[in-house]
C-alpha cells in the first residue's frame, strides 16, 4: 500500500496540540450555554446532590442500570472513608428488555430485584431505600426525580422518554410486591464514580465514564450542586468521513456525536469503515472475501487485540482477520491495519483528555489546587495504552503542572457511588 493512504488515514485521525486547544476553548462555550439554559450540546444537568463527606454511615442497596448488564448490590459504608463490599449479583438484559416495551424491561428489573432480596435473605416487609444509578441523559429536577431525554448506547424501549424513571421503577417494584423498596436516589454513573472516589478522597472532583458509552461529571462551584455534563452529545468536533458514515447508519442520528468518535460502541464501527473503505479501493486484502462489509462486525475487542499484538508477523492480527473471513493476508496490511486501530483509539483518548482538560480548567482556570479525577469504563480500564494516551495528552496540555491532576481507576464506582447517594438522600444531605 503506498505510504500515502496510510498518512492520509492516520492523519485523518490526528489531534494536535492546536486542535485540542480549540476543543477546549468550543467546551468551555458549550458549558456556559447549557450551564445558563441557552442551546447547547452539553446538557450540564443539575443532579442535585454534593459530594459525599466520606463520613456517612449504614448499609444500602443500589441498582446499576446502564449497558446490557444490570447490577444489584449492597454496600456497608463504615463512616471513616471505608467501604464494606457486600452483595452483589449481576444480571445479562436480552435485546427485546433493551427494545421493546418500557414497562416489561422495568418489570424484569424489579423481578431481578425480588430474586436478589430473596436469595440474600433481605427481608421486603422491611422499608429499603436504594439508590438508582441509571446510566442515561435524565433532566432531573430532585434527587428522585427526573425525566428521561433520550435513549442513548443501543437502548430504545418504548414508552420511557418523557417519563420520570424513578415513577416507573417505583411503580414497578409495586406491581412485583415490594411496595417497601422505594427508589432514594437517581444517579448517573459518572455520579456514582465520583462519589465513590470522594468518599475516600476529598480532592476527588471529577467522574469520567469511558466505556460503552462516554460522559462526565464534577463537583460545581456555582451550581453548589454535581454536574452531569452529558458530555457524549459534544458536537463541536471535527469528523471524518468515516465518523459521518458511522453516524448516519446509526440509530440516533446527529446525536452524540463525541461518543461516537470515544467510547466502546462504537470504535471498532470506525476502525471497520476505515478498512472497509481501503478494501474497497482494492489497497488492501485485493479480490478476498471477507466479513469487513457486514456493520458492527469489527468490535472494539477486536481493536484492542489488534493493539496488543507486537509479535514480528503481527500473528495476533492474522488470527483476527481470519475470523473476519480472510483466507491469507500480507505483514504489510497487517500492519496497516495496525496504523488504523492505533489512529482510531489515540484520537479517542486524545478527545478524551481535552474534554478533561475543558473541565478541569473550568473548575479551576490556573490548575492552582490538586485533581483526582475518578475514571472507569471498559475502555479506560482495559483498551492497551489508551489510558497512558490520554495522560500524555494531558502532559502537552498542561506541562508541569499535570502532577495536579491524579486520574484513578474507580472501579465499579457506579454502583458502589449509588448506595452512597442514597444514604445522603436517606439523610437528607444530599445538599
Ligand atoms: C451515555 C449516557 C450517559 C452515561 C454514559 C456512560 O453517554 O448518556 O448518561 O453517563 O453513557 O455510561
Amino acid at each position: 500500500m503506498p505510504a500515502t493512504i496510510e498518512g492520509s488515514i492516520k492523519n485523518s485521525f490526528s489531534l494536535p496540540l492546536s486542535e485540542i486547544k480549540k476543543i477546549i476553548k468550543d467546551f468551555h462555550s458549550e458549558m456556559c450555554r447549557g450551564i445558563s439554559g441557552k442551546k447547547s450540546s452539553l446538557k450540564m444537568i443539575s443532579t442535585y446532590v454534593n459530594k459525599p463527606t466520606g463520613k456517612e454511615r449504614g448499609k444500602f442497596l443500589a441498582l446499576d442500570l446502564g449497558g446490557t448488564n444490570f447490577r444489584i448490590l449492597e454496600i456497608e459504608l463504615k463512616g471513616d472513608g471505608k467501604i464494606l463490599p457486600g452483595k452483589e449479583k449481576k444480571f445479562v438484559l436480552a435485546k427485546h428488555h433493551i427494545s421493546g416495551e418500557g414497562r416489561k424491561l422495568f418489570d424484569f428489573i424489579s423481578g431481578c430485584i425480588k430474586k436478589f432480596c430473596s436469595e440474600q435473605g433481605i427481608k421486603t416487609y422491611e422499608q429499603r431505600k436504594i439508590g438508582f444509578t441509571f446510566s442515561f441523559p435524565v433532566r432531573q429536577t430532585g434527587i428522585a426525580k427526573g425525566v428521561l431525554l433520550h435513549w442513548t448506547k443501543d437502548f430504545s424501549a418504548s414508552g420511557v422518554v418523557g417519563q420520570d424513571v424513578v415513577r416507573l421503577m417505583n411503580e414497578a417494584l409495586i406491581r412485583n410486591g415490594l411496595r417497601n423498596i422505594k427508589i432514594a436516589a437517581l444517579v448517573n454513573d459518572t455520579v456514582g464514580t465520583l462519589a465513590a472516589a470522594a468518599y475516600q478522597d476529598q480532592d476527588c472532583d471529577v467522574g469520567v465514564i469511558i466505556g460503552t458509552g462516554t460522559n462526565a461529571c464534577y463537583q460545581g462551584k456555582v451550581k453548589r450542586m454535581i454536574i452531569n455534563i452529558e458530555w457524549g452529545g459534544f458536537n463541536k468536533l471535527r469528523r471524518t468521513y468515516y465518523d459521518e458514515l458511522l453516524d448516519k447508519s446509526s440509530n440516533n442520528s446527529g446525536q452524540q456525536m463525541l461518543e461516537k468518535m470515544v467510547s466502546g460502541m462504537y470504535l471498532g464501527e470506525i476502525a471497520r469503515l476505515a478498512i472497509q473503505d481501503l478494501i474497497k479501493k482494492q489497497r488492501i486484502f485485493k479480490g478476498q472475501r471477507n466479513g469487513f462489509n457486514l456493520a458492527k462486525s469489527f468490535k472494539s475487542e477486536h481493536l484492542s487485540e489488534v493493539e496488543t499484538d507486537n509479535s514480528v508477523n503481527l500473528s495476533g492480527i492474522n488470527i483476527i482477520l481470519k475470523k473476519m473471513g480472510l483466507k491469507s493476508s500480507t505483514l504489510q496490511e497487517r500492519k496497516t491495519i495496525k496504523v488504523i486501530c492505533h489512529a482510531v483509539s489515540e484520537r479517542g483518548a486524545r478527545i478524551s483528555a481535552a474534554v478533561l482538560a475543558a473541565v478541569i480548567t473550568k473548575i479551576d482556570p490556573a490548575l492552582c489546587r490538586r485533581h483526582t479525577v475518578a475514571v472507569d469504563g471498559s475502555v479506560y480500564a482495559k483498551h492497551p495504552g489508551f489510558a497512558n494516551h490520554m495522560k500524555s495528552a494531558l502532559r502537552e496540555i498542561f506541562g508541569k503542572r499535570t502532577g495536579r491532576l491524579n486520574l484513578v481507576l474507580a472501579k465499579d464506582g457506579s454502583g458502589i457511588g449509588g448506595a452512597i447517594i442514597a444514604s445522603l438522600a436517606a439523610s437528607g444531605n444530599n445538599q
